[in-house]
């Protein structure tokens, strides 16, 4: 079908810790497939797998050193496309996600490149030479400290938006453009339906080298190393190269919680879907801010494209935990269930919140994963912190939070695995799993199963334009038409019991 994604419901399943099926605790294609059947039952239309391909794994796949093979973590190309054959027979989409913004230190493309200035691979990544004895400028990468790496062997600097192991391309030499694009083509005629596109924003940056300014509270403000025109033509490069094939999707992260800027990504000749961070990422629950951030997007969309709804992903916290207190666990959760899956938008689900999973948190600096708690630790360390401190502040920050293995069972390792996972498993897997949730008729999952058939069942839930959305204190409410069919959502947030009169309503 055309369009497909517009009426579809995304479950991003983080690689490493969906399913182990080959018994070395980290999850892969075999793995994975073993579960179709659950996902067909939940009745997800697509999947996003976050990267696979052969990776040293310091940011876990977002470091690629092979672009055209499979890790062997995850298995074989074999595994891969049997995967693939059994999702498509099943009805389900499979998009991949693409890290065209930079390659792993370890990639041959970037060996060659240090070798020397002169190296053919040189212009494939941005040197420069020392400033006054320092770096370029003062920029700082996401993950802390700056954003320049110093190489001894041709004393340049090679710059990296991320952690020193993934190193920026120069999307202004075409070679570049050019290689990634046969990428592109390689996993579309695999049979891939399209694309996560990561921070696909950050292609390209100010050739002028300008300082970044800092805010009030001496935060960086990423003014010249993201959103510069060249993410913009490569955008529309890459649209016209995906549209000579059928019925792929392009969805952009697009690193920024300024909706006015993420939605100049999309459109017609642009990406299809781009991540509404102003309202996925959210840190603290508020009526008012949610209807706000629903209302700016109907506003500001025009219908020229359509907003993603997720509150979780493997970059954040998961929602169940940052944004549902004690007094409202579950039935907040649900409500925000209910959101994702009858506002004007594509949901994106996250693996393990339909069963309510909560953050992981690690007691030992050796048991985290994530990069950026790994460094976050080792700065505060170096700054003087005490062991105590800096696991907390590295808590903080860990990604690992939502990267734990799903909870299949009450089975040791959360029948996640026969023997220890690469990442810890939360302790509640014996409350929280997916095999009792399965038994119990009031329990999260069978909410998400109940959800996901009632959006499918009225067009007006994913076909509708809203008629109304509003809101009177903690109550937000819309209406959804298409054609004769009007459906009403309300929810009431707060705790008291409310009463609305459908006559006071504008319609
Ligand atoms: C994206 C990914 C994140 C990764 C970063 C660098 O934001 O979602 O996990 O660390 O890009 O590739």
């Amino acid at each position: 079908m055309k369009d497909w994604w517009k009426e579809a419901i995304f479950y991003e399943i983080y690689m490493p810790s969906f399913c182990d099926g080959n018994g070395d605790g980290i999850g892969d294609f075999k793995g994975i497939a073993s579960k179709l059947a659950y996902l067909k039952e939940l009745d997800i239309d697509a999947i996003w797998l976050t990267p696979f391909y052969k990776s040293p794994k310091i940011d876990n796949g977002y470091d690629i050193s092979d672009y055209y093979s499979i890790d062997a973590d995850y298995g074989t190309m074999y595994d891969f496309q049997v995967f693939l054959d059994q999702a498509h027979q099943r009805g389900i989409k499979v998009i991949a996600d693409l890290v065209l913004n930079h390659t792993s230190s370890l990639h041959p493309w970037f060996l060659e490149s240090r070798e020397s200035r002169t190296s053919p691979k040189r212009d494939w990544y941005i040197w420069k030479d020392k400033v006054e004895g320092h770096q370029p400028n003062n920029w700082e990468s996401y993950f802390g400290g700056s954003a320049w790496e110093y190489d001894e062997k041709t004393a340049q600097y090679y710059y990296h938006a991320f952690a020193k192991e993934q190193v920026d391309l120069n999307w202004y030499n075409p070679e570049v453009k050019n290689a990634m694009f046969d990428v592109i083509r390689f996993w579309l005629d695999k049979g891939i339906d399209g694309f996560r596109l990561d921070v696909i924003n950050f292609l390209g940056i100010d050739p002028t080298l300008q300082n970044n300014p800092y805010d009030e509270e001496g935060k960086q403000i990423h003014l010249h190393d993201k959103d510069l025109p060249i993410a913009f033509e490569i955008v529309e490069e890459l649209r016209t190269l995906v549209n000579k094939y059928e019925d792929k999707v392009l969805v952009g992260e697009v690193g920024t919680e300024e909706f006015e800027i993420a939605k100049t990504y999309a459109g017609q000749d642009k990406l299809d879907l781009i991540f509404n961070f102003n309202l996925g990422s959210i840190q603290k629950f508020e009526v008012k801010r949610i209807f706000d951030e629903l209302k700016k997007m109907e506003k500001e969309n025009q219908g020229l494209y359509l907003p993603t709804l997720f509150f979780s992903s493997h970059d954040m916290p998961r929602h169940i935990t940052r944004l549902v207190d004690q007094d409202t666990e579950q039935t907040r959760a649900q409500m925000l269930c209910t959101l994702m899956l009858t506002a004007t938008g594509v949901p994106f689900l996250y693996y393990g919140e339909e069963i309510g999973m909560t953050d992981l948190y690690v007691d030992d600096i050796s048991e985290m994963r994530d990069v950026q708690g790994i460094l976050t630790y080792q700065r505060m360390i170096a700054e003087g912190n005490s062991v105590i401190e800096a696991l907390e502040a590295s808590n903080m920050c860990s990604r690992d939070k939502s990267r734990s293995p799903i909870q299949w069972n009450d089975t040791v390792y959360a029948g996640f695995s026969q023997i220890k996972p690469w990442i810890c498993v939360n302790e509640n897997y014996t409350k929280i799993n997916v095999e009792c949730q399965s038994r119990e008729v009031d329990s999260m999952l069978q909410y998400y199963k109940n959800m996901i058939r009632i959006r499918k069942k009225y067009k007006a839930l994913y076909k509708g334009n809203y008629e109304l959305l509003d809101r009177r204190n903690d109550v937000l409410f819309f209406i959804r038409k298409y054609k004769e069919q009007r459906i009403g959502v309300f929810f009431n947030f707060g705790i008291k019991q409310d009463t609305l009169h459908l006559e006071s309503l504008s319609i």
